[in-house]
């Protein structure tokens, strides 16, 4: 179905006239149809969200998971534009106890995870920000600090005209709304958020994420940001207790498709193949964590029942192990610093595990000596390496 979905405005910047995108506020008009095929991946997103959810919670510890695969979105969302730190780069660098500031790289996925980390926490406090416009803003901020785009206005709406893809506006794949245009826009997307009730929620959350990557009101970071609100609505809106959708991974996968999708919206209007996208992708993806979490999980089980087994087994060494799933990488000072016991103690469980090929040394000339648990690592690092 062809639809109108804004209206073009003559404006000019870097010396060039374009034409820029004002998108009419949500919802679609007319109504996004869903037909049989998008009904069915609304269903099995929504059912494989709620296996996730499930699979999650039966373990003794919700954490483990939240842990890896917020790891896992951080990582990813920072190299859709190329940056380059490995899950391993960053679990590693988390388990210094001396840490220097991490490299450029490194602290865009930090940010990621503090930036997550204030939201959720400004959401699940009674007097902390709703899901708005100032929370969009702070969050962008802590996104951005001190990195790349930090000299693009962190934290702030930009007042200029910016342009997506192409050296110049010129030949730019989108100019979207030019600055004057930019309140109007984000104040009827917040209304969307707050009011719209038209549809599904999976299906909002994926118009919301459209909408925000059209609107642009960044000059940077719009894409991080955009990615991030889908963990934040996907628990706001109990579709997911806890953020362990790596929805950046389905993103990295169909980079092409994805701008296309984005495009056609514009262009066609095509707000039913975006959505068909959308769904399917948080289907996979749901999919894929739990099978993930499965795994992880019978890994622990498996090197537990091992350990009790051990001739000279302990109670330390065990708790080890239970550490592990948050801490994969492991020094003798961290042991202590986990396991809140004496030296020797944590050498020993340190020991035991490394005996008994679960811990491994990572580098024997290296010190602080460095323990990994590569298996775990393994398990979750699929579709995190360079691109
Ligand atoms: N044709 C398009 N129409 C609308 N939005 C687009 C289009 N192409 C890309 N985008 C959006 O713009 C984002 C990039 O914007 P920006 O550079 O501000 O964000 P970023 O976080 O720095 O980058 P990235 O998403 O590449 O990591 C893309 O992730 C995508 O969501
Ligand atoms: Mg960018």
């Amino acid at each position: 179905m062809k639809r109108k979905t804004g209206h073009y405005v003559v404006t000019t910047t870097a010396g060039e006239t374009v034409k820029a995108f004002v998108p009419d506020s949500l919802p679609p008009k007319p109504s996004l149809k869903l037909d049989a095929k998008i009904s069915d991946a609304l269903d099995s997103a929504t059912l494989e969200l709620g296996r996730l959810d499930v699979a999650a919670n039966i373990v003794p510890n919700t954490d483990w998971f939240i842990y890896g695969f917020v790891r896992k979105e951080a990582v990813v969302t920072s190299q859709i534009e190329g940056y380059e730190p490995t899950l391993s780069d960053l679990l590693s660098w988390e388990a210094k106890s001396d840490r220097q500031e991490p490299g450029l790289d490194l602290k865009e996925v930090c940010n990621y995870l503090d930036a997550l980390e204030y939201a959720r926490a400004e959401l699940a406090n009674p007097r902390g920000l709703p899901i708005s416009l100032r929370l969009l803003k702070q969050t962008h901020k802590r996104l951005m600090q001190g990195v790349r785009g930090a000299a693009k206005q962190p934290g702030h709406f930009r007042t200029s005209q910016n342009w997506i893809g192409g050296a110049r506006p010129g030949n730019a794949a989108f100019v979207p709304p030019p600055p004057d245009k930019l309140t109007d826009c984000l104040d009827s997307l917040e209304k969307y958020i707050h009011k719209g009730n038209d549809l599904p929620k999976l299906v909002r959350i994926g118009l919301v994420h459209v909408q925000f990557e059209t609107i642009h009101p960044f000059l940077d970071g719009n894409g991080r940001l955009g990615r991030l609100l889908i963990a934040l609505l996907l628990e706001q809106w109990r579709l997911l207790s806890s953020p362990l959708l790596y929805i950046s991974v389905y993103f990295k996968r169909n980079r092409e498709e994805y701008y296309d999708r984005l495009a056609s919206i514009r262009k066609d209007g095509d707000w039913e193949g975006w959505t068909l996208f959308f769904l399917e992708g948080v289907a996979s993806m749901g999919r894929e964590a739990t099978v993930t979490a499965e795994e992880l999980f019978k890994l622990l089980e498996r090197d537990r029942l091992t350990l009790l087994g051990a001739t000279n087994s302990s109670v330390s060494g065990l708790r080890l192990l239970d550490q592990l799933a948050s801490h994969p990488y492991m020094t003798l000072s961290r042991a202590v610093q986990v396991l809140g016991t004496s030296k020797p103690t944590a050498t020993k469980a340190m020991s035991l595990l490394a005996e008994n090929g679960i811990l491994r040394e990572m580098d024997t000339e290296k010190r602080p000596r460095t323990f990994v648990y590569q298996e775990y690592i393994d398990l979750l690092k699929e579709d995190t390496e360079r691109i």
